[in-house]
C-alpha cells in the first residue's frame, strides 16, 4: 500500500531521515521504534503526505503523495481534540465535513462512541475527560472517517500502564473488525510487540532492522514467554552490538 523509496528528508542542514527504503503492505500492521530523535515521527509524517520528500519518494497506492490523503488518518501524540467542542462534537465535525445527512452522521458517531466504551462522556469536553478517555475520543474521531490508513504517533504514551494496556486492547480489537493497515511509532518494546506485524527498529535517520512477529494477533500473548523472547529480540536490535 505505502511504497517508501530511497526518502530523504532534511530541516535545514540536518538530515533527519535517508537512505529509507519500506514497503508497508495493506491491511497489515506496523510499529516503528528507535531512539528519541532517529526520525520516527518525521518518517509517520511522510507517509501522512504532511511533510515532502527532499529525495525520494512516497507512493500510496502507487501514486506520489504531496498532501495529505482524505483515507488517511492520523493521530498525533496529544490528540488533537478541540477544547472547545464537546467529545461527541469532535467525533461528529469531520463526518459532518463530508454533508453526510444528520441521522447517518448520528448514528455513525453513537456507534463508534458506543465500540470505544465513551458513549456515556459524549457531552464532557477534552478538559472533563481522563487521560485514557481523550485518548479513546481521538481515536473515535479517526476511525469514524473509516480510514484506509492509520497513522498514530506514540498513541498510548500519556497513559499509565494499565490504561495503555487496554488501548492497546482496544486498538487490536478495532483492528480485527475494520480493514485498515496501521502503522504506529512508540517507544514502547511492549506496544510494538503487542501492535505490530512488522517491527520497524530505527538507528540515527535510518532503518536498522524488521522483525517480523508471528505472534501478533493474540490478546493474550502478554502472558506467554514467546512474547518475551520477541520483546528480548527487539531490546537486542535497539542496544546495538557494539554496547
Ligand atoms: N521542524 C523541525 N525543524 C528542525 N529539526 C527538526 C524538526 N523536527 C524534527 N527535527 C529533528 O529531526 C530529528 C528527527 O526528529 P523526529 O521528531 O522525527 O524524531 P523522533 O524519532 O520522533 O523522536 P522522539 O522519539 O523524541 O519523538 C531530530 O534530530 C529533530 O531534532
Ligand atoms: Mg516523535
Amino acid at each position: 500500500m505505502i511504497n517508501i523509496r530511497n526518502l530523504r528528508i532534511n530541516y535545514g542542514n540536518e538530515t533527519a531521515l535517508e537512505n529509507i527504503n519500506l514497503n508497508i503492505l495493506k491491511n497489515k500492521t506496523y510499529a516503528i521504534i528507535g531512539p528519541s530523535g532517529c526520525g520516527k515521527t518525521t518518517l509517520l509524517y511522510a507517509m501522512a503526505g504532511l511533510i515532502v520528500p527532499f529525495e525520494g519518494k512516497v507512493l500510496i497506492n502507487g501514486e506520489e503523495i504531496r498532501k495529505i490523503r482524505r483515507e488517511t488518518a492520523v493521530i498525533l501524540q496529544n490528540g488533537g481534540l478541540l477544547p472547545w467542542k464537546t467529545t461527541w462534537d469532535n467525533v461528529s465535525l469531520g463526518l459532518e465535513a463530508r454533508k453526510l445527512d444528520k441521522s447517518a452522521v448520528n448514528r455513525s458517531v453513537a456507534s463508534i462512541l458506543e465500540e470505544l466504551g465513551i458513549l456515556e462522556h459524549k457531552d464532557k469536553y477534552p478538559s472533563q475527560l481522563s487521560g485514557g478517555q481523550k485518548q479513546r475520543a481521538a481515536i473515535a474521531r479517526s476511525l469514524v472517517l473509516e480510514p484506509d490508513l492509520l497513522l498514530m504517533d506514540e498513541a498510548s504514551s500519556a497513559l499509565d500502564a494499565i490504561n495503555r494496556e487496554h488501548i492497546q486492547n482496544l486498538i487490536l480489537r478495532l483492528y480485527k473488525k475494520k480493514t485498515v493497515t496501521m502503522v504506529m511509532v512508540t517507544h514502547s518494546i511492549e506496544e510494538a510487540v503487542f501492535l505490530g506485524q512488522s517491527i520497524v527498529i530505527m538507528e540515527r535517520s535510518s532503518i536498522k532492522h524488521i522483525i517480523e512477529n508471528p505472534y501478533f494477533g493474540d490478546e493474550d500473548i502478554r502472558f506467554k514467554q514467546d512474547y518475551y523472547n520477541i520483546c528480548s529480540e527487539v531490546r537486542k536490535w535497539l542496544r546495538g552490538d557494539d554496547e
